[in-house]
């Protein structure tokens, strides 16, 4: 334990919990009526219906769809037919239909993306596009490859593994968790010299919610020569993506965050210029083609997941499209931070003194727009993430993402169309007394 205990703000109370959005009027009102709900429902079908269309335990609240998404009811019986299609006749799906059908998921995927289909290639997830990259990319003794702290674990390991293996270095961009987006981005481009080969950066970070401003950043590095490859693996279903003009040299994706495609769906985009050197981790019949068929028949493989993303797109069109669920949802996220922020008595502006790197006052707290998730610094002292995310999830009903970033725990909540602001409003009663007792526990 490092400090005191924190003064948590008393938990609000609300004897008479109420789901209907904006029904908390007369609750704790003294940070700018923070616990009201004032965004709209904005979606074609009313919450218990959007709700039930997610199979999702109901005695929880699911406030971590960032780490493993969740799959809507239409989608795994699309993914159930796909696979009783496979299973009636493997032989005739396996020779005759497999392929032309992940063909039309690539093309689905590549116009979701906004990307040149000739560029797009499917994958399991980001870490195998992210593999894939590392693994053919011309590393050279000497050579640099920057990253940042935020980035995600297994990432920036493969990262680390390919510089290793070339003799090239890996620089780690410290970046305070309460960067503005200028600092942010001034912060990687200080860390470029004359050796920077590649630089591997997070769109929407993992622990911490941060928005990186690629767009900003590709065309910056990109003339300094430095290649970029754009991890974003949450951005389709969060932000718009547009490949086509965002241009970089090598982007990764996941449909089964955001866009609720079953797990294993997820794309690999490449510039012209990387495309014929880009190999597929798993050689297969199809890698005399080359990019981007090399990628599309890994061996054997059950691609029901990627056949799925269709009905996952036809699914937000049907409750009204993508810019509104994504309107709604990053709405919601900032409500559940604004919440929460409330109950940990974090205000905007306000210094963060566990943060290592944000200046005297450990810089300020800023809810960061725009994103379906939201981070908040969790009391300084407290340890275990493993230990806060259960606790949180055990006695606050609430599955959350709790990290440890740089000493530091920070929570993780999102936002996606079958939330609700109760239930924020719950954890957000709940976690004052909750992280005191844990903290007291550390202390004694
Ligand atoms: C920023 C980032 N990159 C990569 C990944 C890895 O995604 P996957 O496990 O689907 O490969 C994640 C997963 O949460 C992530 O947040």
């Amino acid at each position: 334990m490092t400090g005191p205990l924190p003064d948590l703000a008393a938990p609000p109370s609300n004897p008479n919990p109420n789901p209907d959005p904006g029904a908390d009027q007369d609750q704790d009102q003294d940070w700018n009526g923070v616990w009201d709900w004032d965004g709209s429902w904005d979606l074609d079908l009313d919450p218990s219906a959007v709700r039930a269309l997610w199979p999702l335990d109901g005695g929880v609240a699911h406030l971590n769809h960032g780490s493993y998404g969740a799959v809507p009811r239409p989608v795994q019986q699309e993914q159930d037919r796909w696979r009783a299609r496979m299973d009636a006749n493997p032989v005739r799906f396996f020779r005759r239909e497999w392929q032309p059908a992940v063909e039309e998921a690539r093309r689905a995927a590549a116009a979701f993306l906004g990307a040149d289909p000739d560029g797009l290639a499917l994958v399991a997830n980001a870490t195998a596009g992210v593999c894939a990259v590392l693994g053919s990319f011309d590393l050279r003794p000497g050579d640099e490859v920057v990253v940042t702290d935020h980035g995600y674990g297994a990432v920036t390991a493969a990262a680390a593994r390919a510089c290793a293996r070339a003799g090239a270095r890996l620089v780690t961009v410290r970046i305070p968790l309460t960067a503005t987006a200028e600092q942010l981005a001034q912060a990687v481009l200080d860390a470029v010299g004359p050796r920077t080969r590649l630089a591997v950066l997070d769109e929407v970070t993992s622990p911490t919610a941060r928005l990186v401003p690629v767009r900003r950043l590709v065309p910056e590095l990109r003339t300094l020569g430095v290649a970029v490859l754009v991890d974003g693996a949450h951005t389709p279903g969060m932000l718009p993506v547009g490949l086509d003009e965002l241009q970089p040299d090598f982007w990764t994706g996941n449909f089964h965050k955001w866009v609720c495609a079953p797990r294993g769906a997820a794309a690999l985009w490449a510039a012209p210029e990387h495309r014929p050197t880009l190999r597929a981790p798993v050689l297969s019949w199809r890698d005399e083609e080359g990019f981007p068929y090399s990628f599309s028949m890994p061996g054997t493989a059950d691609s029901s997941a990627i056949l799925s993303l269709p009905a996952a797109l036809a699914l937000f069109d049907e409750l009204g499209g993508w810019p509104r669920a994504r309107a709604r949802n990053n709405a919601l996220a900032g409500y559940g931070q604004a919440v929460l922020a409330r109950a940990l008595d974090l205000r905007p502006g306000q210094g963060l003194s566990g943060d290592p790197d944000g200046g005297p006052d450990g810089g300020e707290f800023a809810p960061e727009p725009l994103l379906s998730m939201a981070a908040l610094p969790l009391p300084e002292g407290l340890t275990g993430p493993d230990r806060v995310q259960q606790a949180i999830a055990d006695r606050a009903g609430a599955e959350t993402a709790v990290s440890d970033w740089n000493g530091r725990l920070v929570l993780r909540v999102s936002a996606h169309v079958y939330n609700h602001p109760e239930e924020y409003r719950q954890l957000a009663r709940a976690l004052p007394a909750l992280l005191h007792e844990l903290l007291a526990a550390e202390q004694n």
